[in-house]
């Protein structure tokens, strides 16, 4: 028995009996298989006191342009393993191109990314051997049903005929989809796609699974479902790297976060390092009466010696501070007015204002209106990332390459470049 098919018959998915569209995705695997698989070649380093964590994913001067396109340009990045790692930035930050070098679909043009301490470029098979791509779109046949997709791949995989059906079945139960399961994937809904997706993504478990924007278009319920299926995977010994627009998303899910703009890092750490690094934190107002808000902003403004923003909601102002004593000292100009207030915080910035102070993207987004050209890299499109996304199709022009982005990857290797 290879490796892979090991590895697959050692995984097994439950889910509690219910509502296809509506129940938790439970996914188990046994860890030992993975403990096992990581046990073996291509370690980087063994944990020692010094340097606990090996490293799932090494980086170093990765570079690859299109023609004039710096797509990726001189990127240096450690993941460790284990764990979610969040790879966050604009449209067009380079961020899938990143995630295909690294699945071997894309060759690099300078510079080095290892998996698992295996060379992508030079190593290829090894590094196909133990990573799973869920590509940004979707990557399964509309014409077939969920199961058949299903043991289609298994097959393409190595499973024999039975123990293709079981694994489908397997999946199917484990992602809320046995009710769907001999329907045309044609007739799911966005949610049921994305899962079926993500399930054809871990026919075989891998070590390494890159998520590339997994939720873009979800609503809240079935973004919850995905992400307890990811939350799983990492449980049972899977080292995610995810790709998301959506900061909350990174903030819920990851570790550590890259954010990456116009191909170059420009920030790394963990969700809170990243906040906490845009300043000391957000004051917001709420006031009983919204007839007095341009009174308060008065009030506050000289104050707080900051830009008080109107909010959308009527009633609600927030401004950004880094010093502390002038919150109080606003508190107390707005108990001496008359002016009642219901509701007055100071918190933490969210990922989404750490990310539109980091990218900087206004000035940019600005000339790109006056010139008439769209600007896929705007600050409108960073900062509504959840509108924008919830009206982007799903695209079915990257079938082919990300379904065989599945692995084996030699083929569409050549189709993809
Ligand atoms: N095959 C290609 N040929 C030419 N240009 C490309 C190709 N793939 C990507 N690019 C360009 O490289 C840049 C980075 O693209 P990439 O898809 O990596 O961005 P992204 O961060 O994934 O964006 P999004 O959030 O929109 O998915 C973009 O300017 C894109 O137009
Ligand atoms: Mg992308």
């Amino acid at each position: 028995m290879t490796d892979r098919q090991r590895g697959s018959e050692d995984y097994t998915n439950r889910a509690r009996s219910g509502d296809a569209e509506t129940h938790e995705p439970h996914v188990h695997a046994r860890s030992a298989t993975l403990d096992e698989r990581r046990g073996g070649r291509g370690q980087t380093s063994e944990p020692t006191d010094d340097d606990p964590a090996p490293l799932a994913i090494e980086i170093a001067g990765l570079v690859k342009h299109f023609g004039e396109t710096k797509a990726v340009d001189g990127i240096d990045l450690q993941v460790p393993a284990g764990g979610i790692y969040g790879l966050l930035g604009p449209n067009g930050a380079g961020k899938t191109t990143v995630i295909r070098m690294l699945a071997t679909l894309l060759q690099p043009d300078a510079g080095t990314a290892r998996v698992f301490g295996d060379d992508v470029a030079t190593a290829g098979d090894a590094v196909r051997e133990r990573v799973s791509l869920t590509g940004q779109f979707a990557s399964v046949d509309e014409d077939l049903t969920g199961r058949e997709n299903l043991v289609l791949l298994a097959r393409l995989l190595g499973y024999s005929r039975a123990g293709a059906r079981e694994r489908a079945t397997e999946l199917l139960d484990a992602f809320g989809l046995t009710e769907a399961a001999t329907r045309q994937v044609k007739t799911y809904s966005g949610g049921m796609r994305r899962r079926l997706d993500i399930a054809a993504s871990i026919v075989v478990t891998p070590e390494l699974l890159f998520l590339d924007e997994p939720t873009t278009g979800l609503d809240p319920r079935n973004r919850n479902q995905v992400w307890d299926i990811i939350r799983a995977l990492v449980a049972n010994g899977t080292t995610v790297l995810l790709t998301t627009q959506y900061l909350d998303e990174a903030d819920q899910l990851a570790d550590r976060i890259a954010v990456i703009d116009e191909g170059r890092i420009i920030a790394e750490g963990t969700p809170g390092e990243l906040k906490a690094s845009v300043g000391s934190g957000v004051l917001s107002v709420r006031l009983r009466d919204p007839a007095r808000r341009e009174a308060a902003r008065d009030v506050l403004q000289p104050v707080l010696d900051a830009p008080v923003v109107r909010e959308s909601d009527p009633a609600a102002l927030s401004a950004r501070v880094t010093d502390s004593g002038r919150v109080t000292r606003a508190f107390e100009a707005l108990s001496h007015s008359s002016i009642e207030v219901s509701e007055f915080t100071l918190g933490q910035p969210s990922l989404d204002e750490f990310f539109l102070t980091v990218t900087d993207r206004s000035g940019r987004a600005e000339a790109a209106a006056a010139d008439g050209s769209e600007g896929s890299g705007s600050a409108e499109g960073a900062g509504n990332a959840e509108s924008a996304a919830t009206t982007r199709t799903v695209a079915t022009a990257d079938r082919v390459e990300n379904r065989s982005g599945n692995r084996p990857a030699s083929d569409s290797k050549r189709r993809s470049q």
